[in-house]
């Protein structure tokens, strides 16, 4: 159904090659068309203010999950793989499983993990020291999440390489079926079935969390079905948004190496440097809502049933919450006191109220503290 006349109409495709090579270059025009816009080209509204993107977050019960945070309505269409029980709910369903993942992803037993993966981030950073050039997103980015996130899960040794092909085919079936949708999907036809293997029980080594996800199906928390879709949630969204999130940071640094250099000078600053990257370059750059009934936004009426994409990144960067809120021109630890990042920020306050924030906001708490600050100052500036 095309939208009143008066809502703004874009051609710009946000899937395409040319928006994705450089989404920020396109923020501009789409904060700029109004609070919420029309997107021709799949048929779709917009927002990618910070005051409509959030709003629309919050309020589970009229801008839905449960019908896909993809471009696919999950009322009408065949969802590309059985959805998830945590991003792809509401409550009640959201509660229930939302709860049990909390209880077995603890802060102590994050705590418990924090001298391993710290063992684990100064034998990598030592290495990369040693080598003095390195490339940071294979060697770094990529290669430190992959080498503590298998054995966290309790996952067997075999296969660990498809983790990444199967992420990003995940995240590229948000959007429409695009070449780039059909590449990754082509690449990801041995990972899909591995992935599944590797969720189910067998394949789980006692003490990790995947097992402790099947526990919690002995205690009658939920069934076995639901525990494999569940184990798959950690695999889904654990390694791609990690592995996007420590690239960022370094590319930040390396556009900024004047921030670079305040951190190696106080290593203290490095939580807020690595929440400031995130906000800089959200490694989720946008996902979808469904309207669940006829509903306002921005002063716009939208009907029931509509796809909502909401701009996470583009609403980081909002000039309408924030004086220059444009990194670019901008610097990293500098401007920390008045940004905010999608995991932190851009989620409901309440698990209660629906809320879809990441697991990872506690898992980023124990992970920036995990950045060995000895090695740090020995990096020079050129990452
Ligand atoms: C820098 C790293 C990360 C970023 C930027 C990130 C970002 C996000 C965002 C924006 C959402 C909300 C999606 C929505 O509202 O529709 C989310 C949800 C989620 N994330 Fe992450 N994430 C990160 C790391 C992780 C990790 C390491 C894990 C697990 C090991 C994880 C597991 C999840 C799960 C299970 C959900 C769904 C939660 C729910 O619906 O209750 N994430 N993440």
């Amino acid at each position: 159904m095309l939208p009143d006349k008066t809502v703004p109409r874009l051609s710009i495709d946000p899937f395409s090659d040319g928006f994705l090579a450089d989404p920020y270059e396109h923020h501009d025009l789409l904060r700029d068309a109004g609070p919420v816009f029309w997107l021709e080209r799949h048929g779709i509204y917009g927002a990618a203010r910070h005051a409509e993107v959030s709003a629309a977050l919050k309020d589970w019960q009229n801008f839905c999950s449960g019908r896909g945070v993809g471009l696919d309505d999950f009322a009408v269409e065949e969802p590309w793989r059985p959805p998830s029980l945590l991003l792809e709910t509401d409550p009640p369903v959201h509660d229930r499983t939302r709860s049990l993942m909390n209880s077995v992803v603890g802060l102590s037993g994050l705590k418990a993990l924090t001298p391993l993966w710290r063992t684990k981030a100064e034998a990598l950073a030592d290495r990369l020291v040693a080598q003095r050039h390195f490339d940071a997103v294979a060697d770094l980015a990529e290669a430190y999440p992959l080498s503590i996130f298998p054995d966290t899960i309790g996952m067997t040794e075999e296969g660990r390489e498809n983790l990444l092909v199967y992420a990003r085919a995940t995240f590229n079936a948000f959007g429409p079926r695009n070449a780039v949708f059909t590449e990754t999907d082509r690449a990801a036809r041995d990972a899909v079935p591995w992935i599944s293997h590797a969720c189910q029980r067998e394949n789980l080594r006692p003490g990790g969390w995947g097992m402790a996800v099947y526990e919690q199906s002995d205690a009658g928390n939920c069934d076995a079905e639901e525990a494999h879709l569940l184990v798959r949630s950690f695999l889904s969204a654990g390694v791609d948004t990690t592995v996007t999130g420590i690239a960022n940071m370094i590319y930040a640094f390396a556009l900024h190496p004047d921030q670079w250099r305040m951190l190696r000078d106080n290593p203290s600053l490095r939580r807020k440097a690595f929440e400031e990257a995130l906000r800089w370059d959200s490694p989720v750059q946008t996902f979808f809502r469904t309207t669940a009934r006829v509903v306002e936004l921005g002063g716009t009426v939208l009907p029931a049933g509509a796809k909502i994409l909401l701009f996470l990144a583009a609403a980081n960067r909002d000039p309408r919450r924030w004086d220059q809120p444009d990194a670019r021109a901008s610097v990293i630890i500098q401007s920390y006191p008045r940004v905010f990042n999608p995991v932190l920020s851009l989620s409901p306050p309440a698990l209660s109220k629906g809320g879809h924030r990441g697991l990872a906001r506690r898992l980023i708490a124990v992970r920036r503290r995990v950045v060995p600050p000895p090695r740090a100052a020995q990096w020079n500036t050129n990452v």
